[in-house]
């Protein structure tokens, strides 16, 4: 899954996929989010991606709780890194369980927690019995690369999916399927402990 498009996108992560130092992967705790983490993660969402922290509590606050959408949080010890959503999407065919806006804190990038935010949610739509969705910015390379390393492939491009509209002009919806029977895929926890 490659991208030709270059990116000048303040809201997307510098591509690097071989950077010449890395930091150890760091160990979080991933966990539905609460009411009381809404205003750090909104802030934390502000200074990431532009935009006002009280418009950011509000979207946020919208995918908490409800039966068909999930917000969760990657803590290290006591500091929220990053958060992700999931959820049913239906504005536009194919309907089903979204992966939507995935974010780490840049000061704990590149250390493990965009996948295992993004594993966490794959389980959690994958023990619905349902493939999982996303779409991505054309433009955005390392979020490309994240979740084709999860085992996500292109099944369109276009410039618009479920009332999202990208910058670019340029998107790609992406499809995991569950894995197969007795094929179970370790979780990025399960290599590191094995
Ligand atoms: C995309 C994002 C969530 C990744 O989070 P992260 O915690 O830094 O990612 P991880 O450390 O888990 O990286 C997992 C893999 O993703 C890819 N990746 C992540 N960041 C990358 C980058 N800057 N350049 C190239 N590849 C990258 C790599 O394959 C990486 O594996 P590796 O480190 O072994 O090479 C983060 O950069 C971010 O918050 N970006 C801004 C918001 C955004 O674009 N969200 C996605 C919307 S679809």
């Amino acid at each position: 899954m490659t991208s030709d498009i270059a990116s000048d996108d303040p809201r997307f992560a510098a591509y690097d996929p071989d950077p010449v130092e890395r930091q150890a992967p760091v160990a979080a705790m991933v966990a539905e989010t609460v009411e009381a983490d809404v205003p750090v993660l909104a802030a934390l969402q502000a200074r990431a991606r532009g935009g006002s922290a009280g418009e950011w509590a509000q979207r946020i606050r919208r995918g908490l709780g409800g039966e068909r959408s999930l917000v969760v949080t990657a803590r290290v010890a006591d500091e929220l890194a990053g958060y992700a959503n999931v959820a049913f999407l239906s504005a536009d065919e194919p309907s089903g369980y979204y992966l939507t806006g995935v974010t780490v804190d840049p000061a704990w990038r590149r250390r493990g927690l965009g996948r295992l935010l993004t594993e966490w949610r794959m389980e959690w739509v994958w023990g619905r019995h349902e493939p999982v969705w996303c779409f991505v910015s054309a433009e955005n390379r390392a979020s490309l690369d994240l979740h084709r390393e999860l085992g996500f492939e292109r099944v369109a491009s276009g410039p618009s999916f479920q009332g999202v509209t990208f910058a670019c002009g340029e998107g790609w919806l992406l499809r995991a399927d569950p894995p197969s029977q007795g094929r179970r895929r370790k979780s990025s926890m399960e290599k590191t402990l094995s």
